[in-house]
């Protein structure tokens, strides 16, 4: 018991913003994608979509000024990644808020801690831009995600009852919304409710 405990004591968590990524990281990233769609998806794709399509998609991720990419490594390799999309610089009146989108770990990677390692990354990098609110929106039989975002604070919303298509069947979607502290100027709450 007490060695398991060690073992998995020493394991190396980490989350990480890339720009870039290695052929190392794209093939660890295009396995843990696959291997997250093929246990239950639940962020965006219903079918693997194997290694080449998918090294494909994260190069153009990264290519996209509004999308920031996080990778979660588990002993330094990378398990599964996160997106936090900034609204277009067309859109001033939402600039204030951001989503957070795209979340897995892949199954052999799960219970360690890293989704809410990346959650709060993500957070964090969202708060550094100035964004106020971060809004995201999960299936509704997603569970444990959503236990992580309602243990984290975030609150639901609304519930859209047509939200997705999943092997012939219509699936519900909570919609859920957190503010953010800057970390300087004024606070969100009174930014909110204030008149100004
Ligand atoms: C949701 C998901 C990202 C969690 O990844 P994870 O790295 O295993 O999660 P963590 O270890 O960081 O656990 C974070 C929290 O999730 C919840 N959680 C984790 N495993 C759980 C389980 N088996 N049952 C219930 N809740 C669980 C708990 O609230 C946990 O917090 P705690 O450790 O303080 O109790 C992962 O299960 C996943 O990829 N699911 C499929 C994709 C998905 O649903 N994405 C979200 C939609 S965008």
């Amino acid at each position: 018991m007490n060695s398991s405990v060690a073992v998995e004591n020493a394991r190396q968590l980490a989350v990480e913003r890339v720009e870039r990524l290695s052929e190392a990281d794209l093939a660890d990233l295009a396995e843990a994608t696959d291997a997250a769609i093929i246990e239950g998806g639940g962020f965006g794709w219903v079918e693997p979509q194997g290694r080449a399509a998918l090294e494909r998609h994260f190069r153009g991720v990264l290519l996209v000024p509004e999308r920031e990419l996080f990778v979660a490594r588990l002993d330094g390799h990378v398990v599964g990644s996160a997106l936090l999309v900034r609204p277009p610089r067309n859109n001033e009146a939402q600039a204030f808020a951001a989503t957070l989108t795209h979340a897995y770990i892949a199954p052999y990677a799960r219970g360690h801690g890293l989704a809410r390692l990346m959650v709060r990354k993500v957070e964090e990098r969202a708060a550094a831009l100035g964004h106020r609110v971060i809004n995201l929106d999960v299936r509704e039989t997603q569970t444990t995600a959503i236990s992580l975002f309602e243990n984290l604070g975030y609150q639901h919303w609304g519930t859209h009852p047509f939200y997705a298509r999943v092997a012939g069947q219509t699936v519900a979607g909570r919609y859920y919304m957190k503010t953010l502290e800057p970390g300087r100027g004024r606070s969100t709450g009174t930014l909110i409710d204030g008149a100004g």
